[in-house]
Protein backbone atom coordinates (compact mmCIF):
# COMPACT_ATOMS: atom_id res chain seq x y z
CA UNK A 1 0.00 0.00 0.00
CA UNK A 2 2.88 2.33 0.47
CA UNK A 3 4.39 1.95 -2.70
CA UNK A 4 3.23 4.32 -5.58
CA UNK A 5 2.08 2.54 -8.51
CA UNK A 6 4.57 2.62 -11.70
CA UNK A 7 7.19 4.02 -9.37
CA UNK A 8 10.10 2.83 -7.19
CA UNK A 9 9.31 5.44 -5.18
CA UNK A 10 7.52 4.51 -1.66
CA UNK A 11 4.42 7.44 -0.67
CA UNK A 12 7.03 7.79 2.24
CA UNK A 13 10.21 8.86 -0.16
CA UNK A 14 7.47 11.19 -1.86
CA UNK A 15 6.16 12.91 1.21
CA UNK A 16 9.56 13.39 2.12
CA UNK A 17 10.88 15.04 -0.96
CA UNK A 18 7.96 17.14 -0.93
CA UNK A 19 8.32 18.40 2.32
CA UNK A 20 11.86 19.58 1.29
CA UNK A 21 10.72 21.17 -1.80
CA UNK A 22 8.48 23.36 0.81
CA UNK A 23 11.10 23.74 2.80
CA UNK A 24 13.64 25.08 0.37
CA UNK A 25 10.59 27.39 -0.88
CA UNK A 26 10.39 29.07 2.41
CA UNK A 27 14.41 28.95 2.87
CA UNK A 28 14.60 31.11 -0.35
CA UNK A 29 11.29 33.09 0.36
CA UNK A 30 13.19 34.10 3.50
CA UNK A 31 16.34 34.96 1.86
CA UNK A 32 14.62 37.44 -0.26
CA UNK A 33 12.88 39.02 1.89
CA UNK A 34 15.38 41.36 3.54
CA UNK A 35 15.53 42.75 -0.14
CA UNK A 36 12.20 43.16 -0.28
CA UNK A 37 11.74 45.01 3.06
CA UNK A 38 14.89 46.86 2.66
CA UNK A 39 12.90 49.63 1.47
CA UNK A 40 14.39 53.04 1.08
CA UNK A 41 13.00 55.88 2.51
CA UNK A 42 13.53 59.71 2.23
CA UNK A 43 12.90 62.89 4.19
CA UNK A 44 11.25 65.78 2.55
CA UNK A 45 9.35 68.85 3.10
CA UNK A 46 6.23 69.93 1.55
CA UNK A 47 3.36 72.45 1.68
CA UNK A 48 0.56 70.65 1.83
CA UNK A 49 -2.76 73.32 1.96
CA UNK A 50 -1.06 76.19 3.25
CA UNK A 51 0.94 73.76 5.91
CA UNK A 52 4.40 72.77 5.66
CA UNK A 53 5.21 68.79 6.66
CA UNK A 54 8.44 67.02 6.86
CA UNK A 55 7.83 63.63 6.36
CA UNK A 56 9.98 60.42 5.93
CA UNK A 57 8.89 58.33 3.04
CA UNK A 58 9.34 55.29 1.48
CA UNK A 59 10.49 56.49 -1.79
CA UNK A 60 7.91 54.44 -3.90
CA UNK A 61 5.11 56.23 -2.22
CA UNK A 62 3.15 58.39 -4.43
CA UNK A 63 1.99 61.68 -3.69
CA UNK A 64 -1.98 60.37 -3.06
CA UNK A 65 -0.80 57.19 -0.44
CA UNK A 66 1.37 60.47 1.23
CA UNK A 67 -1.54 62.50 1.40
CA UNK A 68 -4.00 59.79 2.63
CA UNK A 69 -2.33 57.53 4.50
CA UNK A 70 0.50 59.49 6.23
CA UNK A 71 -1.12 62.80 6.07
CA UNK A 72 -4.84 61.75 6.66
CA UNK A 73 -5.89 64.14 3.72
CA UNK A 74 -8.59 61.67 2.73
CA UNK A 75 -10.30 64.16 0.85
CA UNK A 76 -8.17 63.15 -2.20
CA UNK A 77 -9.00 60.08 -3.58
CA UNK A 78 -7.95 56.79 -4.98
CA UNK A 79 -9.89 55.60 -8.12
CA UNK A 80 -8.11 53.75 -10.45
CA UNK A 81 -4.00 54.62 -9.25
CA UNK A 82 -3.37 54.26 -13.17
CA UNK A 83 -3.90 57.63 -14.64
CA UNK A 84 -7.28 57.01 -15.94
CA UNK A 85 -9.89 58.61 -13.64
CA UNK A 86 -8.90 61.21 -12.11
CA UNK A 87 -10.35 61.23 -9.26
CA UNK A 88 -6.77 61.56 -7.20
CA UNK A 89 -6.49 65.16 -8.75
CA UNK A 90 -4.68 68.12 -6.73
CA UNK A 91 -3.00 71.22 -7.54
CA UNK A 92 0.97 71.06 -7.38
CA UNK A 93 2.16 74.27 -7.50
CA UNK A 94 -1.11 75.92 -8.84
CA UNK A 95 -1.58 73.12 -11.79
CA UNK A 96 -3.75 70.05 -11.46
CA UNK A 97 -1.82 66.50 -11.51
CA UNK A 98 -2.68 63.13 -10.80
CA UNK A 99 -1.00 62.34 -7.58
CA UNK A 100 -1.68 58.58 -7.82
CA UNK A 101 1.02 58.89 -10.66
CA UNK A 102 3.45 61.35 -9.22
CA UNK A 103 6.14 59.98 -6.33
CA UNK A 104 6.07 61.92 -3.50
CA UNK A 105 9.98 62.21 -3.61
CA UNK A 106 9.38 64.27 -7.01
CA UNK A 107 7.16 67.33 -5.04
CA UNK A 108 10.12 68.32 -2.28
CA UNK A 109 9.32 72.03 -1.31
CA UNK A 110 6.13 71.84 -3.68
CA UNK A 111 3.13 73.22 -2.78
CA UNK A 112 0.19 71.03 -2.84
CA UNK A 113 -3.13 71.97 -2.51
CA UNK A 114 -6.06 69.38 -2.01
CA UNK A 115 -9.81 69.69 -1.77
CA UNK A 116 -9.18 70.43 2.26
CA UNK A 117 -7.38 72.94 1.20
CA UNK A 118 -9.56 74.90 -1.23
CA UNK A 119 -12.15 76.05 1.28
CA UNK A 120 -14.67 74.83 4.24
CA UNK A 121 -17.86 73.58 5.15
CA UNK A 122 -18.52 77.21 6.34
CA UNK A 123 -16.50 79.15 4.15
CA UNK A 124 -16.92 77.40 0.57
CA UNK A 125 -14.83 77.55 -3.02
CA UNK A 126 -17.03 79.04 -5.17
CA UNK A 127 -16.88 75.63 -6.74
CA UNK A 128 -17.84 74.01 -4.30
CA UNK A 129 -20.96 75.77 -3.93
CA UNK A 130 -21.44 75.21 -7.81
CA UNK A 131 -21.22 71.59 -6.59
CA UNK A 132 -23.77 71.62 -4.40
CA UNK A 133 -26.06 74.53 -5.90
CA UNK A 134 -26.04 72.31 -9.39
CA UNK A 135 -25.96 69.08 -7.57
CA UNK A 136 -23.02 68.07 -9.36
CA UNK A 137 -22.51 64.80 -7.49
CA UNK A 138 -24.05 61.50 -7.13
CA UNK A 139 -21.79 59.22 -4.80
CA UNK A 140 -19.25 62.26 -4.63
CA UNK A 141 -16.53 59.97 -5.15
CA UNK A 142 -14.84 61.71 -7.56
CA UNK A 143 -16.13 65.18 -6.78
CA UNK A 144 -12.70 66.08 -5.15
CA UNK A 145 -11.04 65.32 -7.92
CA UNK A 146 -13.57 66.85 -10.42
CA UNK A 147 -13.53 70.09 -8.34
CA UNK A 148 -9.59 70.57 -8.09
CA UNK A 149 -9.40 69.84 -11.71
CA UNK A 150 -11.95 72.68 -12.44
CA UNK A 151 -9.69 75.11 -10.16
CA UNK A 152 -6.53 74.72 -12.40
CA UNK A 153 -8.87 74.36 -15.84
CA UNK A 154 -10.39 77.39 -14.82
CA UNK A 155 -6.49 78.97 -14.33
CA UNK A 156 -5.75 77.34 -17.46
CA UNK A 157 -8.18 79.29 -18.97
CA UNK A 158 -7.38 82.56 -17.50
CA UNK A 159 -3.89 82.52 -18.71
CA UNK A 160 -5.10 81.37 -22.30
CA UNK A 161 -3.58 77.95 -22.51
CA UNK A 162 -5.29 76.42 -25.34
CA UNK A 163 -6.88 72.92 -25.47
CA UNK A 164 -7.18 69.94 -27.98
CA UNK A 165 -9.87 71.41 -29.59
CA UNK A 166 -9.03 75.39 -29.37
CA UNK A 167 -9.54 76.32 -32.85
CA UNK A 168 -7.65 79.36 -32.88
CA UNK A 169 -4.39 79.34 -30.94
CA UNK A 170 -4.04 83.35 -30.90
CA UNK A 171 -7.65 84.44 -29.16
CA UNK A 172 -8.10 83.67 -25.56
CA UNK A 173 -9.94 80.30 -25.13
CA UNK A 174 -13.55 80.66 -23.83
CA UNK A 175 -15.16 77.77 -21.73
CA UNK A 176 -17.29 76.74 -24.54
CA UNK A 177 -19.11 73.23 -23.76
CA UNK A 178 -16.39 71.39 -26.52
CA UNK A 179 -13.82 73.01 -24.31
CA UNK A 180 -15.33 72.21 -21.39
CA UNK A 181 -15.58 68.37 -22.27
CA UNK A 182 -12.32 68.34 -23.44
CA UNK A 183 -10.36 69.90 -20.49
CA UNK A 184 -12.28 67.52 -17.87
CA UNK A 185 -12.25 64.50 -19.62
CA UNK A 186 -9.86 63.21 -17.87
CA UNK A 187 -12.24 63.72 -14.47
CA UNK A 188 -14.79 60.57 -14.70
CA UNK A 189 -17.91 60.21 -13.37
CA UNK A 190 -19.13 56.65 -12.36
CA UNK A 191 -22.63 58.08 -11.69
CA UNK A 192 -22.83 60.05 -14.37
CA UNK A 193 -23.74 63.17 -13.59
CA UNK A 194 -22.04 65.09 -16.21
CA UNK A 195 -24.37 67.56 -17.21
CA UNK A 196 -25.09 68.85 -13.61
CA UNK A 197 -20.73 69.20 -13.05
CA UNK A 198 -20.68 71.02 -16.22
CA UNK A 199 -23.40 73.19 -15.24
CA UNK A 200 -21.60 74.22 -12.26
CA UNK A 201 -18.62 74.60 -13.62
CA UNK A 202 -20.30 77.04 -16.20
CA UNK A 203 -21.98 79.05 -13.63
CA UNK A 204 -18.32 79.61 -12.08
CA UNK A 205 -16.46 80.16 -15.46
CA UNK A 206 -18.92 82.99 -15.94
CA UNK A 207 -18.95 84.79 -12.46
CA UNK A 208 -15.06 84.89 -13.07
CA UNK A 209 -15.38 86.58 -16.53
FE1 LIG B 1 -5.29 58.66 -10.00
FE2 LIG B 1 -7.40 57.37 -10.99
S1 LIG B 1 -6.61 57.35 -8.96
S2 LIG B 1 -6.14 58.86 -11.96
FE1 LIG C 1 -20.28 59.28 -8.19
FE2 LIG C 1 -19.06 61.02 -9.79
S1 LIG C 1 -20.61 61.41 -8.36
S2 LIG C 1 -18.54 58.98 -9.44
Amino acid sequence: MDDVPGCSLSRRDVLIAGAGTAAATVVEAADREPAMSNATTSRLTLDVNGQAHTVDVDTRTTLLDLLREQLHLTGTKKGCDHGQCGACTVLLDGRRINSCLMLAVMAPGAKVTTIEGLGTPQKLHPLQAAFVAHDGYQCGYCTPGQICSAVGMLDELKHGVPSHVTADLAAKPLLSADELRERMSGNICRCGAYSNIAEAITSVAKEAA
